[in-house]
Formats: structure tokens, sequence, C-alpha cells
């Protein structure tokens, strides 16, 4: 299997709105925030945003997921994690832990501590594994925050 990590781009727009919906894990009001943020990120339809940066990851030559952070605002040193798919075929075969460490590698010496807030539903269990599982650490929960029984998870990694 061979995985390469390269620069999004427009075309690439309805791939990733297949991949994101094909993870069943996001309601269907998130599908639009997601592709929000890919379209700052890349500049669709307007000029990219340069606090939104992105990566893609192909394997054998088709987009198998993608990845989008930026600092947050206000803050000094702090960036979040807005969003990571891997498509649902290719998960489990170390695509999502390559662009973890894509955004790292990009965010180094910029980036002080880095927040990605993911959910609390027995569903999200394995993202929350997989954060867990490359030095990410819970520094907050809000129980009820998207929804009833739906927590919000806040992981933190100090750079
Ligand atoms: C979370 C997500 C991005 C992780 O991507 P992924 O490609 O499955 O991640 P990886 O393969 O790198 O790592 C997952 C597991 O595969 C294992 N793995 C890594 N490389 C591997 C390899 N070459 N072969 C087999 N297994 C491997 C890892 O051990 C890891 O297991 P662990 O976390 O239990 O230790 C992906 O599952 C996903 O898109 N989920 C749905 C959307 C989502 O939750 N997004 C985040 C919202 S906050």
């Amino acid at each position: 299997m061979a995985t390469r990590i390269r620069p999004l781009a427009a075309g690439d727009r309805a791939r990733v709105e297949a991949m994101t919906r094909a993870t069943g894990l996001f309601r269907a009001a998130e599908i639009p925030v997601a592709l929000e943020v890919f379209d700052a990120a890349v500049g669709v339809g307007r000029a990219a945003d340069p606090d939104y940066e992105s990566a893609g990851a192909e394997v054998d030559g088709s987009l198998a997921g993608w990845i989008c952070w930026g600092p947050t605002p206000g803050t000094e040193g702090t960036f979040h994690l807005y969003w990571i798919v891997v498509d649902p075929a290719w998960q489990n075969r170390g695509v999502g832990g390559q662009l973890l460490e894509e955004m790292e590698r990009r965010m180094a010496g910029r980036a002080r501590l880095i927040a990605v807030e993911t959910a609390g539903r027995p569903d999200y269990a394995p993202t929350r594994g997989f954060y867990a599982g490359r030095g990410y650490r819970i520094a907050a929960e809000v129980s009820d925050y998207y929804a009833p029984d739906d927590d919000l998870v806040m992981f933190v990694k100090r750079l």
C-alpha cells in the first residue's frame, strides 16, 4: 500500500464530501461545516484563508483521507485540529496517523498546544483511541454539549 501526502485541491471536494459522509459518524448538519472548512483551506469560490491549513492522503493514486487545522484565533501558539477523516475503506492502515504526523510536522516551531474537539459517544471510541494513542490527553469534557447524551471531549497535546 503506497500512501502519499499531498496538497488538497478544489477538484477533491466531491471525494472529501463522500468520504466524510461515508464515516457515518457525523450528523447531517456537520457535513456543510466540514466542507466550509475545506473550502476555506483550499480556496474554493474565494481566496484560500491562511488560517486554515490542510493536507490529503492518497493511497494507490486515489484520495483516502484529509485533514484541516489552523491557529486558534486569539491565542498564542494554540492550534486546532478542525477535521480529520479517513475513508472507511482505508481506516486502520496508518493513513490517519500519517495525516496527523504531517499536521504536527507543519506546525512545528509555531504551535505550543494542539486542541481537538471530539465526541464522547460510544461510536467515537475508536476516534478517541486514535488520539489517545498519539500523545493526546483529555483536557475537558462537557456533558450533553452536542446534543442530549452527546458529550464534547477535548483532547490536547503539548508540543
Ligand atoms: C480517526 C481516524 C481519522 C483515524 O484514521 P485511521 O487511518 O483509521 O488511523 P490509523 O490507521 O493511523 O490508526 C488507527 C489504528 O490503526 C492502527 N494502525 C496504524 N498503522 C497500521 C498499519 N500499518 N496496519 C494496521 N494497523 C495500523 C493503529 O495502531 C491504530 O490503532 P490504535 O489507535 O488503536 O492504536 C479515522 O478512523 C476516521 O476517519 N474516523 C471517522 C471520522 C472521525 O472520527 N474523525 C475525527 C473527528 S474528531
